[in-house]
């Protein structure tokens, strides 16, 4: 898609429409350069209440003289918010047929430059679709990039130039993370992640990645990433992206989940669906994401983000249930499960992640199905040692749409979790209760102190799970279906605005 901003009345190709529940006609000071046949079309749907815009829903206008017309509903007139306009012009992306060609102008009545921008962010983020595995379209159509014109005046060309700018340069992260999610297991494993990390950092030069391979992360004493990935023969390794390195202070550190496929490993999985643990990685895409769309909007601070990659494979020489290890941390940990892998691999990327000086330390893992369960597709569980911080993820994610919703890291799950007869701590609660809280009470146990210091505070940290959320979001209308590339949005708004 290529989208730019327009001052001058004339309309290429569709005309898309935003209209607001209720208008029954077009008002006059917004019927510029709208051919007379047009407005005629149009004004009778509204008066004759053929088309009601409701939130999200389009109708299409086609084989009219002058052209052909997208309806797009913003919803009910009172508060209608950047998210409305978001909504509607995805939806409105996701109308669009070969009928309506390759060219586009967007038209809107009485908005403010946020919303037409919002409106914009929507289509580019809905203009996905994952088909490197599908046999590409005969005729070659599909490969024409789709020209939109956003129509505004003079005096907002500025602004709405730089907004759509900005959203571009996320969508673009949140894509990346989609394309890793969506990337099926057998070409996307640890290494893989780590030679596209090694090669996206090449196009930019305040980005560094380091990657920390299978020998190197078992001399470091990498622990529960070795455990959990030394039974494939893809074996595991974690990849550190460092952004404008060179800032001095403090920064935010970013952590994720990178379990390309997980079946559970000797506490196999049921069959049904194991399909969808490819999305496992989903917390490193997210990271990965974020980095992708700070890079392409120009973000001058720094930052850092630590991707735990590991496939969770059963084999003879696989972790078993009741072997003890030992992490990054020094702590033990005794494996009472080996699906319980997300927090092996992140208690070494949360210890790790001390070394760079953290602002503030945040972890993305599709970490549990006890999430998905309290929270649904709904939300994405929000945990933090900080209440403030908690706060500020919370509306982070509210700023741009993405729910994160408040969860207990309670004393009582912390010591469910180290009560282990043997090691220091244990990979399993006691029952399968508050399973989400459990696992998110275990990794505070592997987030470091400041400057490591025994007696010292712990750094402000937030874990998100994300199991819901990653996939299977189906009233996530930025997403047709797959990964979703959820939180690469907040976690930009976090660093940039927040
Ligand atoms: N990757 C899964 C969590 C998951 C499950 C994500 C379903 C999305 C959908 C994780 O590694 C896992 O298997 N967790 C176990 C933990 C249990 C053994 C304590 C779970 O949630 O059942
Ligand atoms: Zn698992
Ligand atoms: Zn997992």
């Amino acid at each position: 898609m290529e989208m730019t901003v327009s001052v001058n009345d004339n309309i290429n190709g569709t005309l898309i429409l935003p209209i607001v529940e209720g208008t029954e006609s077009i008002p006059e000071d917004c019927e510029r350069g709208l051919p007379q046949s047009m407005k005629a079309q149009i004004n009778k749907v509204l008066s004759d209440g053929d088309f009601k815009a409701k939130s999200k829903t389009t109708l299409s206008l086609v084989g009219g003289e002058d052209g052909n017309i997208i309806l797009s509903g913003l919803g009910k007139g009172d508060g209608i918010t950047v998210h409305d306009y978001r909504k509607a012009g995805a939806a409105v992306f996701a109308s669009i047929k070969k009928i309506h060609g390759n060219d586009f102008t967007v038209r809107f009545i009485e908005a403010g430059v946020a919303h037409m921008a919002a409106f914009a962010e929507g289509m580019m983020l809905r203009d996905y679709s994952y088909d490197h595995y599908k046999m590409k379209d005969e005729d070659g159509e599909d490969d024409l990039p789709k020209q939109i014109r956003l129509a505004c005046s003079e005096k907002e060309a500025g602004e709405l130039t730089s907004l759509v700018e900005k959203y571009r340069g996320i969508a673009k992260g949140v894509h990346l993370s989609r394309d890793l999610g969506n990337c099926p297991p057998n070409d996307m494993y640890p290494e893989e992640f780590a030679d596209r990390a090694w090669e996206w950092a090449k196009q930019y030069d305040n980005v560094e990645v380091t990657i920390i391979n299978y020998d190197q992360a078992i001399k470091a004493g990498m622990g529960g990433l070795v455990a959990v990935g030394k039974g494939s023969s893809r074996k595991p390794c974690m990849v550190i992206f460092e952004m404008n390195k060179d800032v001095k202070g403090k920064c935010p550190v970013l952590v994720g989940k990178g379990i390309t496929f997980d079946t559970g490993g000797i506490s196999l999985k049921p069959g049904a669906n194991m399909d969808e643990m490819k999305y496992d990685m989903g917390g490193s895409a997210t990271v990965f994401g974020t980095m992708e769309a700070l890079a392409q909007t120009g973000h001058k601070g720094k930052v850092v983000a630590i991707t735990c990659m590991a496939e969770n494979m059963p084999a003879a020489n696989a972790t078993r249930p009741g072997d003890v290890i030992k992490g990054l941390s020094g702590k033990t940990i005794e494996i009472l499960n080996t699906d319980a892998e997300g927090r092996l691999v992140l208690s070494d990327g949360l210890w790790k992640a001390g070394e760079f000086n953290p602002e503030y330390i945040v972890d993305f893992a599709t970490l549990t199905g006890a999430c998905v369960v309290a929270l649904g597709h709904e939300a994405t569980g929000l945990w933090s040692n900080n209440d403030e911080f908690r706060g500020r993820i919370h509306d982070a994610g509210n700023a741009v749409d993405e729910l994160a919703w408040p969860m207990p890291l309670l004393p009582a799950f912390e010591k469910e979790m180290t009560d282990s007869k043997i090691a220091d701590t244990r990979n399993l609660g006691a029952g399968r209760w508050g399973g989400a809280n459990t696992a998110a009470a275990f990794l505070k146990q592997f987030v470091p102190n400041v400057d490591y210091e025994k007696d010292g505070e712990q750094i402000t940290w937030a874990h998100m799970d994300i199991a819901g959320t990653y996939w299977g979001a189906k009233t996530n209308n930025m997403v047709k279906n797959g990964a979703t590339g959820v939180h690469v949005r907040t976690m930009h708004h976090l660093i940039t605005q927040g």
